[in-house]
């Protein structure tokens, strides 16, 4: 065998196995685009979007905890109990001429509840099984005219950008810790969650409301790791210490890590 072939041999041999490595280190689920799919989209609150603070989701007030006003209300379809608290929507405006030609990208923070008494097709836009964003009007008003009020529009999930690592906003009491979770990058949303004080093993905590998850045991004064595993890409990380020891329900603890 000459020199040459040899050489070559060992290093396409060479370049496969470093192709895998590279692969296996670094192959992390991260969230795709899903394909583009239609819905109808009103508003709802002022230009300050103070009406979008609270919601059904928990994140209190969206601008101190990152959401910005970009936000929107989802139909009782779309939101999924819940499970669809922190997901990313880009929705542009379709078929109607008051539509601009941009999209905008909205975080879900909240739930728009049915109304029966109105029809579906009148006023009763949330009411399942329509799929229907009640966006901010701060985000309504960069896709189409607002006074148009309802409009046709394309939306599809995105993966979320966040800064830094995912927020826990801690409630609850001595035997009872209910964590609201935020800033999730990826997929945006939370499938399953345990807490590990630094005595204790991994606790399985239960879905509350909106982004909420609880623990029913006595965590006080040690610190708390969290693992969570995302709805949609299944992805699963671990937040170790990321409460200290002293931490204290009413305060929120930002880890180091966040979803891909
Ligand atoms: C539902 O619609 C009715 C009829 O328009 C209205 O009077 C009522 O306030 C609505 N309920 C809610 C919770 O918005």
């Amino acid at each position: 065998m000459t020199t040459m072939a040899s050489f070559i041999y060992s290093w396409r041999f060479t370049f496969m196995f470093m192709a895998i490595m590279v692969r296996t280190v670094f192959a992390m689920p991260i969230y795709r685009p899903s394909p583009w799919a239609q819905a109808y989209a009103t508003f709802y609150g002022d230009e300050t979007a103070s009406e979008t603070m609270g919601g059904a989701c928990g994140f209190g007030n969206l601008i101190t905890n990152g959401y910005g006003t970009d936000t929107a209300a989802l139909s009782s379809t779309l939101f999924n109990n819940g499970f669809a608290c922190g997901t990313c929507y880009q929705i542009r405006c379709t078929r109607a001429k008051q539509c601009y030609n941009t999209f905008t990208t909205v975080t879900a923070t909240n739930l728009c509840p049915p109304n029966w008494s109105k029809d579906s097709n009148a006023g009763g836009w949330c009411n399942p099984p329509r799929v229907h964003f009640d966006m901010s009007k701060p985000a309504f008003m960069k896709i189409a005219d607002w006074k148009a009020g309802i409009v046709p529009v394309y939306y599809r999930r995105v993966p979320c950008i966040r800064n830094g690592g995912v927020r826990f906003s801690f409630q609850g009491n001595g035997y009872w810790l209910l964590v609201y979770v935020m800033n999730i990058g990826g997929g945006g949303d939370i499938a399953s969650m345990w807490v590990k004080g630094s005595k204790t093993g991994w606790i399985s905590m239960s879905h509350n409301w909106g982004a909420s998850y609880q623990a029913f045991a006595t965590l006080g004064g040690q610190s708390l790791s969290f693992k969570m595993t995302s709805y949609t890409s299944k992805e699963t990380i671990i937040a170790w210490d990321a409460a200290p020891p002293n931490w204290q329900v009413g305060l929120t603890y930002k880890a180091n890590i966040n979803f891909h």
